[in-house]
Formats: C-alpha cells, structure tokens, sequence
C-alpha cells in the first residue's frame, strides 16, 4: 500500500455549514485555523462548489507556524452527507436532489485544481475517531452514529471502514425512515426532553445491536459535547461512548481519506 502523506487537507459539508483545515495525520489534529463557510440555503451544486472553493482559498492562506510549507499541494479529503460511490453521490437525504447520480469528485477536482478523495460525512467521521477518538473503539468492531440533521452511520471493524452504511434511513416501529424520528434536529425541532428522544433512541440502538453485534457504539456529532447526559437514558447492552474529535472528527476523518489516497 502507498505511504499516506502526512499532512492534507480536510473538508467537510454538513447541513450549516462547510469546515476545514489543515490537519497533522499522524497526530490526528487540526493545525492553524478551522476555517467555516455557511452552507448555501438548498445546497446546489454550483453554489456549494464555489463555496469550497472559497474555503480552501482561506485555508491555503494561513500562515503555518509548522514543517507544512507548500499548502498548495497538500491531498485534499472532502466528506459530504450522502453516498458516494467511487466519486459519485448517488443520495441526496438533505442536500438538493441534483447531487444524485453526479461525478462530484471530478468537479471538486476541477474547481480546485487538484486530485481529491470524497467520502461519506459520517464514514469521515467514524475513520477519524476509530484513529484518534476514545481508545475502546480502535478494538474489533465499531458503530458510530453521526446524530445531527441526519443519522449517519460509519462501520469499522478493526481500523478498516465498509463504507455507506446508511443505517440512518432504517425502517423501524413504523417509521419509514428512522432519522426524521429520531435525529437531533428533530428532537430540537419538537423540543422533546432527552427522556423522550432517548426512547426514541433506544429501540433503535437495539436494533443495531442485533444486527451488527458491535463491540462498542460510538456518538459523534455536535451533540456529542453533551452525549455524557443523554447515553446513560440510552437502554441497550452495548457500551456507548461519546466521541472524542466533536465537531472536527469529519475534517480530520476526510484529510485521513484524502492523504491515503481513497477513490
Ligand atoms: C445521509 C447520510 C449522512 C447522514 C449524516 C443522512 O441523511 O443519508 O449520507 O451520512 O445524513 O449527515
């Protein structure tokens, strides 16, 4: 296998917004600044395009007080919320429906001049905390579940991912898709209390055990600064950890990808 690079570029698009930056891959940390951009209302093509464009712009011109010296050619990962199968996104759950069936990879490639791995969002975010992220789940087999706009889902079994899992959309107890129940915007858009979201939650996290048998669920996303007060509401046998990298486990997961060179 090739050697992965040691520094790269991590881009990840999520439903508010656009993050990346610089990242050390043997460290598993960001360096320099964590630049944003707002996620254009709707998320077309064009206008994310251009957003990217004009983040990567901002994170090339950081000053690095580090051994990275040319910024400009750094591999770049980009993780976004949708399946991508060999550089296609073939879903679109919540951004605009033209992205199904698109060659993405070959337009961020173009819009920025250089080659570019592109990856699930939560399969960025499950490779980086498996790496760097609570030292229980780098053993056998893991589960991390993205709770955000969406659910998303990354399957790891010892260090390696099986990407596009999309446990997400799971039909569960009458519900067609199981993230427009239980994810955490809908529970901040019905303001339920934890006690009612985790029981929304735990039949769910059942299910998944009895499927998968994973050693350990991990909690990833925004939500995962408070998982500590909600995962102990969550009634499932299999250990529950928060995870670790918070908000920057898709830029550091995504800059991974991309250093190693994945198609
Ligand atoms: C998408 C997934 C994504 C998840 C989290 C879901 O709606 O289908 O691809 O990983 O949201 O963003």
């Amino acid at each position: 296998m090739a050697k992965s690079a040691r520094y790269a570029i991590g881009i990840d698009i999520g439903g508010t917004g656009i993050k990346g930056g610089v990242v050390d891959c043997k460290k598993g940390k960001l360096l320099g600044k964590r630049c944003k951009e707002a996620t254009p209302q709707g998320a077309a093509i064009a206008d994310v395009r251009a957003a990217v464009l004009t983040l990567l712009e901002r994170i090339r011109a950081q000053e690095l007080d580090t051994k990275v010296s040319a910024l400009d050619t750094l591999p770049i990962g980009i993780c976004m919320p949708a399946v991508i199968r060999h550089g296609r996104s073939m879903t679109a759950a919540n951004i605009a429906p033209e992205w199904v069936g698109f060659d993405a990879r070959s337009m961020f490639a173009q819009a920025l001049s250089a080659p570019v791995s592109l990856v699930n969002d939560a399969d960025a975010a499950g490779v980086a905390e498996v790496k760097f992220g609570n030292a229980d789940a780098a053993k056998g087999s893991v589960l991390v579940l993205t709770l955000g706009t969406g659910i998303g889902s990354a399957l790891v079994y010892r260090g390696d991912l099986f990407p596009n899992t999309e446990l997400g959309h799971m039909e569960l107890d009458g519900h067609a898709d199981y993230e427009r129940y239980a994810s955490a915007k809908v529970r901040e858009r019905e303001g339920i209390d934890d006690a009612t979201w985790c029981a929304r939650l735990s039949p769910y996290f059942r299910k998944l055990e009895e499927l998968f048998s994973p050693d350990v669920f991990v909690i990833s996303g925004g939500i995962s600064k408070r998982a500590t007060e909600f995962i102990p509401l969550i009634d499932v046998n299999t250990p529950i950890v928060p995870a670790k990298l918070k908000n920057n486990a898709g830029i550091i997961g995504a800059a991974l990808l991309g250093a190693s060179g994945w198609e």
